[in-house]
């Protein structure tokens, strides 16, 4: 009885132009709606990301799936602690239960799962004993990047235990890893992805990044290479993490905060065998990698 999957989410930004570019170099197909960029993965039928005009950059809001049931036991939790419903963000956005989290990110809950999707093709690579890839010569042939989902936001919060209360207690999210005090890492009760909603302590709200699923390793060095090489900054990577222990790359968007490619993630059982731990800092950044940029945490939101 609870949110079911992370559907899409929005920025509100001062310059759609710069967002449709960085966004579309990343491999996302813009569309526009209603004065609002809406940006699509690769073979799915569903927005992932909405930008929004406005004064700042800001986290506009989060946009989680569920079921009828789900709604109603979320509505009944909102109402045992005296949480108000929100009007809707925009009316592009629409319908559902909107609400908001401890740190005022407003947040929808529709009556709404992942659309069907084209899945990447299965990625093979040859190892010592394995040799699965005969009679084909080079590389696979792809000159770029296409994400094919939205898989996780990270969001600065000054609010650690009440934001990790919230998205558990009320959206019925489950805590999956974290490193105390510094950050936490959930995923959906349905299974899957190790982390969908992470959170990191800082001293003031803001979006850090958000993770876009691609088929390999080289497709993340393609994406990237891409990123790079029309000018936008690096963000981090490329490199594999500790926890969730998925392969990443993170570019820096036109306002300091990132998007990240990624593949290979931690999947967790749906049955709730998942034990959540508390590690220790040297375990929340990286495996290998390049060393971490110095302001890889930042968080360049205006208060
Ligand atoms: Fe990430």
């Amino acid at each position: 009885m609870s949110v079911q999957s992370l559907l899409s989410y929005a920025l509100t930004v001062p310059d759609l132009k710069a967002g449709q570019c960085f966004y579309s170099t990343f491999g996302l197909d813009p569309a526009e709606r209603d004065g609002v960029l809406t940006f699509r993965c690769d073979g799915r039928d569903q927005d992932q990301v909405f930008l929004v005009e406005g004064k700042k950059k800001r986290l506009n809001h989060l946009n989680f799936g569920s079921d009828d049931k789900g709604i109603a036991a979320i509505r009944g939790r909102m109402q045992q602690r005296g949480l108000a419903e929100i009007d809707a963000q925009h009316n592009v956005f629409g319908g559902g239960l909107w609400l908001q989290d401890p740190d005022g990110h407003p947040i929808n809950v529709r009556p709404e799962g992942p659309r069907p999707w084209r899945p990447a093709p299965a990625f093979t690579i040859n190892s010592p004993g394995h040799y699965q890839r005969t009679g084909e010569r080079g590389a696979p042939h792809r000159h770029t990047a296409r994400p094919h989902r939205l898989g996780h936001v990270l969001l600065h919060t000054p609010n650690l235990d009440r934001m990790v209360a919230f998205y558990t207690e009320v959206l019925g999210m489950r805590l999956s890893d974290r490193v105390p005090g510094i950050i936490v890492f959930m995923h959906l009760p349905t299974g899957g992805d190790h982390h969908v909603v992470a959170l990191l302590a800082d001293t003031r709200p803001g979006f850090h990044h958000a993770s876009f699923e691609v088929a390999s390793p080289d497709e993340i060095g393609l994406g990237a290479q891409k990123v790079l090489g029309s000018g936008y900054r690096n963000g981090w990577g490329f490199g594999r993490h500790v926890l969730g222990s998925n392969f990443f790359h993170y570019l820096r968007d036109p306002w300091g905060s990132l998007a990240e490619y990624f593949c290979d993630i931690d999947q967790i059982p749906a049955d709730g065998s998942w034990k959540a731990e508390d590690h220790g800092p040297e375990d929340s950044l990286y495996l290998w990698g390049p060393a971490v940029p110095e302001d890889f945490g930042a968080n360049f939101e205006e208060a």
